[in-house]
């Protein structure tokens, strides 16, 4: 047997969507079998890997920034290896190595290599890998996940949307999907392990297509797997979600009656200038047929408030069309270009001060909406999976409903995965709080 005190050491630090977390773990998987041992401890590592985000600058600063600390507080640490991976490491490439002095730089499609990379850094050599690929799914390697009950699962990577803001599809390359099969028997070893929920996950789930089968053949498919597993996705592209997969999903009681629909804009001219590829009407007829078919569906969405030429009146059309869903949440940034992307040659003629502003009238919209909707469900029951002690106290748990809504009550005997009715009588627009009626099973 290898001896645990001997193997070496890698800490990582993931930064931005859900695909990283994803993706952070399909490294730990690699790392782990070429004999690295994953720390939560940065003071042990001996390999420190920042996984990183592209999307807005903000998020490249921040990971700027704590580079440079690192180095800093590392600097007696002669042998130790600093990498980046993930979007950045694609986007500012051999410059890293440049401004940072970091070892490996890796881009998405590279992880195989990073044990190679690794090892001629550890012997003093910088290496890079960022070669983007039209076929790596990382489809066979085990994902080295920690405990829990809630399991991510990437089904597929890449976008082919090009949307004119997102710097994704030049960072994370083209669109492809693993295999049903593959995804499945991913599942079913979750599910023998004790995972009660898992997220598939893919930057537009609903192109997922392995040649035979489409996301909505994906989802029963994963669905069937165990009927007391609920499963959710991430993220839907309008333009993709077809009448089957809302048919689907309003079939199995186990696919989570949520979905994250980003609308980015309520204004025609500025969706067709960010190549959304879909009217404000279409996006509303959409909504109209997943309430109607799927009942108590949640939605939330993404919003970008001073896109280019965005006026005063199309940001009242965003407000409006916020209104009109009435969307259970919402992630809401401020336009960011990013060089590269169609868009960064439009300009970015919004002043700093309306951006701010928008954003704000959009984020105090979305709190009264949340807190209307949320209001809606006080004197209501609903099914509640426990996922630990609540973030304020320990004498409070914290789970969430189908519906993904976080709901905080007294802890009883219950545990992380148990299923709970929770009679719901106070609720902020963040969270709901009640006391638990009965445990399920
Ligand atoms: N500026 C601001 N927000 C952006 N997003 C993507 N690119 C940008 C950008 N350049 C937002 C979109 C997307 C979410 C993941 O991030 O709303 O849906
Ligand atoms: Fe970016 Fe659009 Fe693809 Fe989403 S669908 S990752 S916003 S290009």
């Amino acid at each position: 047997m290898e001896d645990e005190e001997n193997r070496m050491k890698v800490y990582i630090e993931t930064y931005g969507c859900q695909m990283n977390l994803a993706d952070t773990e399909i490294v730990l998987g690699i790392m782990n079998k070429s004999g690295y041992s994953p720390t939560p401890t940065i003071d042990d590592a001996d390999v420190i890997l920042l996984n990183t985000c592209s999307v807005r600058e903000h998020a490249e600063e921040k990971i700027h920034q704590r580079l440079g600390v690192i180095k800093k507080q590392m600097s007696d640490k002669p042998d130790l290896v600093v990498g980046v991976l993930g979007c950045m490491a694609e986007r500012l490439r051999s410059s890293l190595i440049d401004r940072h002095k970091v070892d490996i730089v890796v881009g998405p499609d590279e992880y195989r290599k990073l044990p190679e990379l690794l090892e001629g850094a550890l012997a003093g050599s910088q290496g890079i890998g960022v070669r983007l690929s039209r076929t790596e799914t990382y489809d066979d390697i085990a994902p080295f996940r920690t405990e829990g009950v809630s399991a991510w699962i990437s089904v597929m990577r890449g976008c082919d949307k090009f949307c004119t803001f997102c710097i994704v599809p030049f960072t994370r390359g083209r669109e492809r999907s693993r295999t049903l099969a593959s995804v499945v028997s991913e599942v079913e070893q979750l599910v023998v392990q004790g995972f009660r929920e898992v997220t598939l996950l893919g930057q537009n789930v609903n192109s997922y297509g392995d040649g035979g089968n489409d996301f909505a053949d994906l989802l029963s498919a994963v669905a069937r797997v165990d009927s007391r597993l609920r499963v959710r996705f991430t993220t839907s592209h309008p333009q993709d979600l077809s009448d089957k997969l809302i048919e689907t999903i309003a079939t199995y009681d186990n696919l989570c009656k949520y979905i994250h629909l980003p609308v980015q804009s309520g204004s025609d001219h500025i969706l067709e200038a960010m190549n959304r590829t879909y009217t404000r009407g279409h996006y509303l007829a959409l909504v109209d047929r997943i309430k109607s078919q799927i009942p108590g569906v949640a939605l939330s969405t993404d919003i970008i408030a001073g896109f280019p030429t965005e006026t005063e009146e199309d940001h009242r059309e965003t407000l409006s069309l916020m209104e009109e869903v009435g969307y259970d949440g919402a992630y809401m940034f401020k336009y960011s270009p990013r060089e590269g992307t169609p868009a960064f040659r439009l300009g970015d003629d919004v002043p700093e001060e309306v951006k701010t502003r928008r954003l704000n009238e959009i984020i105090s919209l979305q709190q009264k909406i949340s807190y209307e909707v949320n209001q809606s469900m006080v004197g209501k029951t609903c099914e509640v999976m426990v996922d630990g002690p609540s973030r304020k106290s320990d004498l409070q748990l914290s789970g969430r409903t189908d519906t993904n809504k976080t709901v905080v009550f007294p802890t009883g005997t219950l545990k992380q995965g148990d299923v709970v009715r929770v009679n719901i009588n106070r609720v902020s627009s963040a969270t709901l709080f009640g006391d638990p009626v009965y445990k399920l099973d």
